[in-house]
């Protein structure tokens, strides 16, 4: 597991094995739009302020996934023990 903190929000929740950082948040109450759920798409896009993601998606660039500072919050994970999100 790992855990992510929301910025704005004021949260810190954690992402056990087996969850996604996505159904997490949700269930904490943040509002994520979402639509393929499979990493493709786009739309659960969310910034990275702080931490190493573990990107899972297809859908970033390798330059973007390089850089750590976007994520997609349906399938991608993280590498270090928590991450700081911009939400
Ligand atoms: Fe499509 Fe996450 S919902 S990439």
């Amino acid at each position: 597991s790992f855990e992510i903190a929301l910025a704005r929000s004021n949260m810190t929740l954690t992402v056990p094995a087996g969850r996604t950082i996505l159904e997490v948040m949700r269930e904490a109450g943040i509002d994520m739009p979402s639509s393929c759920e499979q990493g493709a798409c786009g739309t659960c896009l969310c910034s990275v302020i702080e931490g190493e993601p573990d990107h899972q998606d297809v859908y970033l660039t390798q330059a973007e996934k390089k850089s750590g500072t976007k994520i997609m919050t349906c399938v991608s994970r993280a590498k270090s023990a928590r991450l700081i999100l911009d939400l």
